[in-house]
């Protein structure tokens, strides 16, 4: 870990006082008899938030549950958005990712932004040798995310990327039962919606569904079964009458073959009014379903299986995104990069892996 961060650590943590809310510790709830004397609960982070959308929305409340940062200093490219962020949970407003730095000094940082926008941030907080947690997928273009690891080259800095599947916790016995049998075919489907943001429409913008969402089954399937090579894939675009606009691909299929030698099969789509989201890993006599419930509060998960006498379904018990959280805000105070869930260098390979996909379908994305 840089000299910076130390100096930082030192002007920017706070003791885990609990101010009125205002410029508060994230957690604002619970104060009550039950929570030790200020004096003995431990230093909490400051930390500082890029982006007000709705993945910032599932990240606030788990900080808020995990207790251990104050938020610092919010950027939005609207003062207005900044300031209804830090009025319901803490920290300063600004409009600025440098002069929120200089001014907030925060210990990390969390970047939710647009996929085409990442980059331009991890650059910054590299530069200044700031802790943080990027949003996947990496960048819009391959070029970005290539930029960004460059400057990677010869710096030792706590950097995660949410890739939060990573987080679920039945993935211990997910593993187990692959270590038993292994995977012989692996079937990834995210079929579904058209997500609202606009910007989600344009490739430029997004990098489209393989490289922006699809990413996940991907990333779970690297994590899970091993590195992969893409054999062939195909997708195609039909206009969407609601949105003349978007010229993401409106379905995509590819084939794998993974270096265990299981073969994969991964679809998305994005033109349904219902979505049926999971990776599916075949073993001998054995299936293994890590399964995604997309709802308007924001997504769950389950574990389905089934050894040929019938599924049996095990929702999560710890929502994956607080796992996340937690394993980076420990891999900041340990300034151990290798604690983070994963790695920038991880999610690149995850990264290129899609973009063999997109390369394979002689589309954009
Ligand atoms: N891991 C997951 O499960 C998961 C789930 C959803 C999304 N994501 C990722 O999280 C990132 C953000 O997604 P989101 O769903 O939160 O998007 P969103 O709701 O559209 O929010 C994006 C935020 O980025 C800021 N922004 C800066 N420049 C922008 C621009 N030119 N156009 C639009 N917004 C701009 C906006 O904040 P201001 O307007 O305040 O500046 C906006 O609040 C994306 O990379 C996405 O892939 C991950």
């Amino acid at each position: 870990m840089g000299a910076g961060w130390s100096m930082r650590s030192m002007i920017a943590r706070v003791p885990g006082t609990r101010p009125a809310c205002g410029l508060a510790p994230i957690s604002c709830e619970g104060d009550g008899a039950s929570r030790p004397h200020p004096s003995q609960m431990p230093e909490r982070l400051s930390l500082g938030l890029v982006g007000t959308g709705w993945v910032t929305g599932l990240h606030l409340p788990v900080l808020r549950r995990l207790d251990r940062t104050v938020l610092a200093g919010v950027v939005s490219g609207s003062a207005e958005r900044a300031s209804a962020v830090t009025g319901r949970w803490g920290g300063t407003a600004h409009t600025d990712l440098g002069q929120m730095l200089e001014a907030e000094h925060p210990d990390a940082v969390l970047v939710c932004l647009p996929p085409d926008r990442t980059a331009a941030a991890c650059r910054v907080l590299i530069e200044r040798r700031v802790p943080f947690l990027t949003e996947k997928p990496l960048a819009a273009g391959a070029a970005d995310a290539e930029a960004v690891e460059r400057d990677l080259e010869g710096v030792d800095l706590v950097i995660a990327v949410g890739y939060n599947w990573r987080g679920l916790d039945f993935l211990p016995a997910v593993r187990e039962r692959l270590a038993e049998r292994p995977a012989r075919l692996v079937v990834g489907r995210w079929t579904g919606r058209l997500p609202p943001p606009p910007w989600w429409r344009h490739v430029v913008e997004s990098g489209g569904q393989v490289v922006e969402q699809a990413t996940h089954l991907y990333d779970a399937a690297r994590f899970l079964v091993g590195e992969a090579e893409v054999h062939g894939a195909a997708s195609a675009h039909s206009p969407r009458a609601d949105h003349p606009d978007a010229d993401v691909d409106s379905v995509a299929a590819a084939v794998l073959r993974f270096e265990t030698g299981a073969i994969g099969a991964f679809v998305n789509t994005s033109v349904l009014d219902s979505d049926v989201i999971e990776l599916e890993l075949i073993s001998d006599g054995r299936r293994t379903i890590v399964r995604m419930h997309a709802g308007p509060a924001g997504p769950r998960w389950s574990l389905v299986t089934d050894d040929g006498d019938g599924e049996r379904e095990t929702p999560t018990q710890r929502d994956p995104y607080e796992v996340q959280d937690e394993a980076f805000l420990d891999a900041v105070e340990a300034r151990d990069p290798s604690r983070a869930l994963c790695t920038y260098a991880d999610a690149l390979a995850t990264d290129r892996l899609v973009r063999s996909v997109v390369a394979a379908t002689g589309s954009r994305g």
